[in-house]
Formats: C-alpha cells, structure tokens, sequence
C-alpha cells in the first residue's frame, strides 16, 4: 500500500511518501519546510504558522510526490491531533480535499502515536513490545507499547514538557528559539561546575503505584535555573556550566524513570521518539545505562525525531491495514487522548 502522509500541526509543513505492509515500510520520500519566522517572536505564532501552512502545503505536497516518482497512492494519512487547531485545519482541509479528488481514503493520525512510528523507519528492531519514550516541545509521555495499537501510558509531565523546558532554560541564557540543540551545543562544551540542580520529581521511596513513580515535572528545574541565572556574578562564564547542569538533570530524570518502566514490564527494548530524542546525551545515557543489562536503546535521527510526515504515514498505514477509515467529516483537535489506550 501507499501512503501519503501529511503533518501541520506545529511549525513544520511537512509530507511523506511511504510504501508498505506492516513493519516492511519504505520511504519514498520526506519533504520537512521549517518555518523560520518563529525564531524572530522566540516562539510558534499560531496564527502566521496557518499562514505559512496554507502557503506551503500544495508545493509541498507535490515535491514529496515528484521526488518519490509517484503520481498515484492508495490514501492520504494526516495528523488531525493534537496540535494548534489553526495549523492542523489547514493539512486536514487539503487532505480531505485530495483524497476526495483522487478516489482514496483519508485516515486521521494522533500526532503522538507518530512519533511512537517514527523510529521504526530507520531501525526494524524499533517494533512492539518496548518502553517507550515520547519527548518533544508539547507533551512528555513515558508508555509500555505492547503491542502497535495498544499503549499503557505510565507517565506524563505535570507541567512543562521536557522540550518546552529545554526552550525555556534556553531562553533564560540567551539562546535563540527553539533553545534544545543550541543548549546541548553549549552544554557538551562545558562542564556543570559548581552548579547541580535537584533531579526533579525522583525520590527513591517512590514505588510502583505511586502517582509520581513514572510522572515528570520541570518546572521547578526551570526556576532552579533562574535562580542561578539572576545570582550570577558572571553570567557569561556561568552559562555553560548552568546548561550542563540542568542537562543533567533532566536527563538523570528520563533514564531513571525510563530504567523503572523497563525493569517493571521486563522489556528488553527501549524506544525514543520526539525533538529531545535528537539529543545526543539523551541517547548516550539512556544507552550507557541499558547496554549492560541486555536493553537495546532505538532512537531516531533528528530528522525523524523532530516533527514529520513520515512518522504520520507510518502510523496511518497501520490503521489502514486494520481497515480503519475517517470520513470527510474528519475534525481537528487542539488535545486528544492517544488511540489504542490500555488500562495502566
Ligand atoms: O517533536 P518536536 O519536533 O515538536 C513537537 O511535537 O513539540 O519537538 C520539538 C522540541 C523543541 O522543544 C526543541 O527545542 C526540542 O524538541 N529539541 C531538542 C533537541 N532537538 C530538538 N531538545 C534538546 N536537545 C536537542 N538536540
Ligand atoms: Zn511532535
């Protein structure tokens, strides 16, 4: 089957062209336009990101078809949630529109279960059962995945999702937008120094059960930093070693919740998706901490790790495979709970 995969529900116009049946997906082709323009307000301006979606979906779109020498497909898959409502109405508007025009299914995708896809098009060991580590700029998910389709989420952030701190703390030195990589740039060059943040929301009488066992929160991290910003002597000296240590922190974070979801569902494989899973720390830590203990780390390369058609595509054409449908009633919604939802 072939899938043409369509995501606008940030800052990225993205399409795809995917060739598969289940977990043997090639792709043809990926066309990811950033919109820039953001960087000059420090942060996504919805409605100048429906703009520039509505500029950019038709030559996007078709660039994705010419470069994967496809004029025909077998369905449309298009992220319809979650995201800025503005932005997905305008990849689910054209979708519909041309998969009505050419005689084929449209299939609407949660923008997360895609990222739970993503990683799986470069690793064929990136397959169910396996944790699961979902870290982008909107939404921290910590998930057993025992099967495609079937998702235990065991933890989320209470507040700031692990992406929207990396932009924040960035921010607060005086990095430009989106912070993540330009802080690991400046983290990896330095060392924490005098400084170390608390690990937040880790405490070792946590036990399984508990609500804050597999939960994440970093806002109090941000403020931590802020507060080591604004007692700064000399912020220009302090910067990288302030980067370093929250790195670090947030970091310690993931692995050590991550280490608790592996131990307790017995998974032998761990599975990042999302921004943050683009960080090279990130991976080294998750793999130094699991490469002893018979646990293979999968993380995706940046450009599948930040938002794409690809991922949606895949994701689309599992549900395709199920027989599964939208209508041309086909909605977007700024929040939705991920489809395919276990009881913890
Ligand atoms: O998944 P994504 O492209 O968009 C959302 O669905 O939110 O994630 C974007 C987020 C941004 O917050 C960005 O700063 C962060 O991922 N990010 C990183 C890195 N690359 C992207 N954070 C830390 N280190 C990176 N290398
Ligand atoms: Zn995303």
């Amino acid at each position: 089957m072939r899938v043409l995969g369509i995501e606008t529900s940030c800052d990225e116009t993205s399409a795809a062209v995917l060739d598969g049946t289940g977990d043997d997906a090639t792709l043809r082709s990926l066309v990811i336009l950033s919109q820039d323009v953001h960087a000059i307000f420090g942060g996504v301006v919805p409605e100048i990101a429906s703009r520039a979606h509505l500029t950019a979906i038709v030559p996007v779109v078709e660039r994705a078809l010419t470069e994967a020498h496809a004029d025909a497909f077998d369905a449309v898959a298009v992220t319809n949630a979650p995201g800025l409502v503005g932005a997905l109405l305008v990849g689910v508007s054209y979708a519909k529109a041309l998969a009505f025009a050419r005689g084929v299914p449209v299939i609407g995708v949660h923008h997360m279960e895609g990222h739970l896809f993503a990683t799986a098009l470069e690793h064929r060991g990136a397959v169910p059962p396996f944790t699961a580590l979902l870290v982008s700029g909107g939404h921290t998910l910590l998930l057993d995945v025992e099967a495609w389709g079937r998702y235990r989420v065991l933890g989320r952030t209470r507040d700031d999702a692990a992406g929207e701190a990396f932009d924040k703390v960035a921010k607060l030195l005086g990095l430009p937008y989106p912070g993540g990589p330009h802080l690991e740039r400046l983290a990896a060059a330095s060392q924490a120094g005098p400084f170390r943040f608390a690990r937040p929301m880790l405490r070792r009488d946590q036990a399984a059960g508990d609500p804050d066992f597999y939960d994440f929160s970093f806002s109090g991290l941000k403020t931590a930093v802020l507060n080591a910003v604004r007692a700064s002597a000399d912020l220009g000296a302090d910067r990288g070693p302030i980067a370093r240590a929250f790195q670090d922190a947030l970091v310690d974070t993931l692995v050590e919740k991550t280490t608790r979801a592996v131990r307790q569902f017995g998974r032998t494989r761990v599975v990042l998706g999302g921004g943050v899973a683009g960080n090279a720390s990130l991976v080294a830590a998750l793999r130094e901490r699991f490469t002893s203990r018979g646990v293979e780390v999968f993380a995706p390369s940046s450009r599948l790790a930040t938002d794409n058609a690809a991922m949606i595509a895949r994701a689309g054409l599992f549900h395709l495979e199920r027989g599964e449908r939208s209508s041309l009633d086909l909605n977007a919604f700024a929040t939705q709970p991920l489809p395919g939802l276990v009881a913890a």
